[in-house]
């Protein structure tokens, strides 16, 4: 069993505020981290939910760059967006700051004061790029220039998107800066590092120490602590004008590395909640710090955080860091400057009233231990098959009838209880234990199917029992199956509490219950015989074809706006693109039988819209090769040309005809325009592809 500890700290990444929320921010952190204080809030423990801005680092800059404002104009606007969206979805943060304000600065100020005048800091001299026009030093992603890997030109300093290689500046061929784009050149600067390699033992033993933690999170600890050379030093301050300036003597024009700042807001921000009260938040033995990120975020909040609050000392370290893998959508990764996402105000907007809808979906495909895709069609169907068709069903049978038999007062167990009674009232315990123990092991998806379980075997037990034929012949039985049946939907009302918190609370109020009660969930009556029912409230429903289609065409527009304002930038449209598939090994390649083939004959394929029926010499021999082509090509455009073949893909049949091979396209992801893959001219037919 687990230690309960007195009071829980538990808060959520603050996100950049360098655009709105969107819903892989909400499936990776937000809503698990809102639905495990909504529990523990359930059981009595002391919890405070912290949360705030992040209105520091790169993102902030280059947004307000692009936009031709400032920093402090973007992160106003977006702090307050944010801040509103979270509300207006029931995310219950008890505080939400931010870490621009005159308070954090002190706070962060004071902790690099602490651990400079320890001397833990080393100062070092590094040569950086400075951008001579634009007077200043520059950041990782405020310099472009060649990748020395894949020769894309507009690879960042820091990685290249195209190839995916992590870089540095000063590895990239003609850098240029994004500033001015003059050429940068190398300047000594002296910048503050935190010596991580000197902290590794202590740091191991941290993690070692938190074997327990997922997987995903300890694993990721492991290979930092285990790559070939092990940590590294990393500085704390940045030739940069926007951030908390750095607080010591002689580095004027420099700020704290954002990642130094950022997790001190968490401190900053209980500080704002409880005034004078806030440091057994977090210096008490008795309290667990449990960290929600995303899986982008482990090393800083596993490693370099804990680091800086074990050289500062008497604060105590994370507990639990229960951080989730990354959700797609519709098969792309989301992206906030490439604008592939489904925004949380939009969303609001679009379906108003329907938080517990989102909340539902996210909850149960939340990428809890590897990747997972939000699809448009996936949200319709949950919210259809098991929102309406389930719970909704169950509360509103419930309801309807008790109106209609007893006239809205709660019924009373008349008869004696059968074991099919008896079951589907000792379920409410049992699902109760099963939701506790997947919430105390962060299992959410299992938490949320375990608590649907309940409205299951309630919808069962009614259309076992069938209350409306029994009605007409046993009265008293009726009652009693209604009676139990009233219960069950009076569990709900508080074992969903956490998942589904605007639901609960209609159910509650239909149930004639003021407050959500765990504890009553262990046989306990929930509503007892006599009780007025309020009145009847639509729970939930359904969500048409339209209103997905809608959301389909958006998301379509978008991704054809990416590749034109992308295309206009003169970069690959990355957004659009698909994902980069896993990684083969040459051999693999090789075994493919790659040729330089030319058509010579096309015709289309009867009952087949989408088939040509192609003649293609190989230059071993002449053979036929179905190809998807007929909505993109008439035969007669096709005839004559050159093309690369698989030569040696097993043969298929298709409509009755035999395919021997396969003809390389490619697809325009903007418009999915097919074209065929050609060798260069001169190329002779039956030439291989290596
Ligand atoms: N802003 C960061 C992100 O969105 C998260 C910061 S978490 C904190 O990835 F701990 F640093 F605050
Ligand atoms: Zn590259």
């Amino acid at each position: 069993m687990k230690r309960i500890p007195k009071r829980t700290t538990v808060t959520a990444a603050l996100p950049y505020a360098n655009g709105p929320i969107h819903i892989g921010h909400l499936a990776g952190c937000y809503l698990p981290a809102d639905i495990y204080v909504r529990y523990l809030r359930m059981r009595g423990r002391d919890v405070a939910f912290i949360c705030g801005s992040d209105e520091h680092g790169m993102a902030i800059t280059v947004k307000a760059r692009k936009e031709g404002t400032t920093p402090q104009a973007v992160v106003d606007t977006y702090h307050a967006l944010m801040g509103k969206a979270f509300r207006d979805f029931g995310i219950s943060f008890d505080v939400y700051s931010r870490t621009s304000s005159a308070k954090h600065h002190e706070v962060a100020q004071g902790f690099f004061k602490n651990l400079y005048d320890k001397g833990v800091f080393e100062a070092r001299e590094t040569l950086q790029y400075f951008d001579p026009e634009a007077q200043q030093f520059l950041a990782d992603r405020t310099i472009v220039g060649t990748c020395p890997k894949c020769e894309n030109e507009e690879a960042y300093g820091d990685q290249c998107e195209k190839c995916g290689s992590t870089l540095s500046p000063t590895e990239l061929i003609n850098p240029r800066s994004t500033l001015s784009g003059a050429a940068p050149e190398l300047r000594p600067t002296t910048n503050w590092f935190l010596p991580l390699d000197a902290l590794a033992p202590k740091i191991r033993s941290y993690i070692d120490a938190h074997s327990d933690w997922k997987p995903t999170v300890y694993g990721q600890c492991k290979s930092w602590l285990d790559a070939g050379d092990g940590l590294q030093a990393r500085s704390m301050t940045r030739d940069l004008d926007w951030g908390v300036p750095v607080p010591v003597e002689g580095a004027e024009g420099k700020v704290l590395y954002v990642w130094f700042d950022a997790p001190l807001g968490y401190i900053t921000a209980t500080q704002e909640l409880f005034g004078a009260d806030w440091e057994k938040w977090w210096k008490d033995e008795d309290t667990d710090i449990v960290h929600f990120i995303g899986k982008d975020n482990i090393v800083f909040h596993c490693i370099i955080f804990p680091a800086i609050l074990m050289e500062h000392g008497g604060y105590q370290l994370p507990a639990e860091v229960p951080a989730n893998e990354f959700l797609n959508l519709e098969g792309r990764k989301l992206s906030t400057s490439k604008n592939w996402a489904v925004w949380l105000h939009e969303y609001l907007e679009d379906f108003p009233g329907k938080q517990d809808e989102l909340r539902y979906v996210l909850c149960a495909t939340m990428p809890e231990s590897k990747d997972n895709d939000f699809t448009w069609s996936d949200f319709q169907t949950r919210v259809n098959s098991e929102l309406v068709a389930v719970m909704g069903n169950l509360v509103n049978r419930v309801m309807v009838l008790n109106y209609k038999y007893y006239g809205g007062i709660a019924p009373a167990i008349r008869s004696l209880v059968t074991n099919d009674d008896q079951l589907v009232l000792e379920a409410i315990g049992a699902q109760r234990a099963a939701v506790e123990s997947a919430l105390e092991a962060y299992r959410f998806r299992d938490a949320l199917s375990e608590a649907m379980q309940l409205a299951r075997l309630g919808n069962k037990y009614l259309a076992d029992q069938e209350p409306w034929k029994l009605v007409k012949v046993d009265a008293e039985r009726t009652e009693t199956v209604m009676a139990v049946a009233t219960q069950v939907v009076a569990a709900l009302g508080t074992l969903l509490e956490p998942f589904l918190p605007t639901s609960a609370e209609k159910i509650r109020r239909m149930m004639g219950i003021s407050e959500a009660n765990w504890s009553a969930l262990d046989g306990s009556v929930l509503v007892s015989a006599g009780h007025p029912l309020g009145a009847s409230e639509l729970l939930f429903d359904k969500v048409e074809d339209e209103a997905v289609e809608r959301q389909r065409a958006k998301l379509a527009e978008r991704a054809t706006l990416v590749v034109a304002e992308v295309a206009a930038e003169g970069v690959t449209p990355v957004a659009a693109l698909d994902p980069l598939k896993a990684e083969v090994a040459f051999d693999q390649f090789a075994a493919l039988d790659l040729r330089v083939a030319r058509i010579v004959a096309a015709e289309r394929v009867p009952k087949a819209d989408k088939l040509l029926k192609l003649t293609v010499d190989s230059g071993l021999d002449v053979r036929t090769v179905l190809s998807g082509i007929a909505e993109h090509f008439a035969p007669e455009e096709v005839v004559g040309k050159d093309v690369l073949l698989l030569a040696n893909l097993a043969p298929r049949v298709m409509r009755g005809v035999t395919s021997e091979g396969m003809l390389l396209m490619a697809e325009d992801p903007a418009t999915g325009r097919l074209d065929f893959v050609a060798p260069g001219a001169g190329m002779p037919v039956g030439a291989t592809v290596r």
